[in-house]
């Protein structure tokens, strides 16, 4: 491949203009661990603080991009090898890109992280993993798509954490104890990291 043309507008410029700079949050967990919700609550704390943030899920992904995958390993995988490339676009524009997918593979998280931190392209931007913590049993309870139950009757298969694995983070950056903790902490947890990694 022939080398990557520089951008007229530098990352710096993109800094200045957004008074931040850009980085990837990653939200792992469960279904029904509050990946979402703590999305949504972080994105309005950013939001309010002046800083520019894009929340990736289940709705505009799922949707589109990732509109021809399921959930066969195979197609996790692709599911998250493509939001991590779009999530690195949208860090190098100069925006927090918050991800909110179970992301179950410990090896296709390590990959996104890879895909963030990449110097092959330009500079490498920061990359937060977040395990967002709630016990099975937690977001079996809550169950709020109902999904729980039709995977435990069968109705679904591969579901993750009943049928299919989930493999925790080793070493996320930041753990949210959902299941304990209210929004406010956590996204207070959230901020205390992501600011500092983001100020120019
Ligand atoms: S991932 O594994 O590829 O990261 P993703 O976060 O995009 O998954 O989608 C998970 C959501 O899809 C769940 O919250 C649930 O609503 C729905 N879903 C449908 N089928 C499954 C399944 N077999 N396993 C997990 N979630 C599923």
């Amino acid at each position: 491949m022939a080398e990557p043309e520089q951008s007229a507008v530098t990352r710096t410029d993109r800094e200045t203009r957004h008074g931040h700079r850009g980085a990837v949050v990653w939200l792992t967990g469960l279904s029904g661990a509050g990946k979402t919700t703590m999305a949504g609550a972080l994105e309005r704390a950013l939001f309010a603080r002046q800083v520019t943030v894009f929340v990736l899920d289940g709705d505009n992904i799922r949707r589109g991009l990732s509109s021809d995958l399921g959930f066969s390993a195979t197609d996790r995988r692709e599911n998250i090898r493509r939001i991590a490339e779009v999530a690195r676009l949208f860090a190098d524009a100069g925006l927090i890109a918050v991800t909110a997918f179970i992301s179950p593979y410990a090896s296709d998280r390590d990959r996104a992280r890879r895909i963030a931190e990449s110097t092959e392209a330009g500079p490498g931007v920061p990359f937060l993993e977040v395990y967002v913590d709630a016990p099975l049993s937690v977001c079996e309870a809550r169950d709020p798509k109902g999904l729980y139950r039709k995977a435990r009757d069968g109705q679904i298969a591969h579901f993750t954490g009943v049928s299919d694995p989930y493999e925790p983070p080793a070493q996320p950056d930041v753990v949210l104890h959902t299941g304990r903790d209210g929004i406010e902490v956590c996204v207070q947890q959230l901020l205390a990291h992501l600011l500092p990694l983001i100020a120019k």
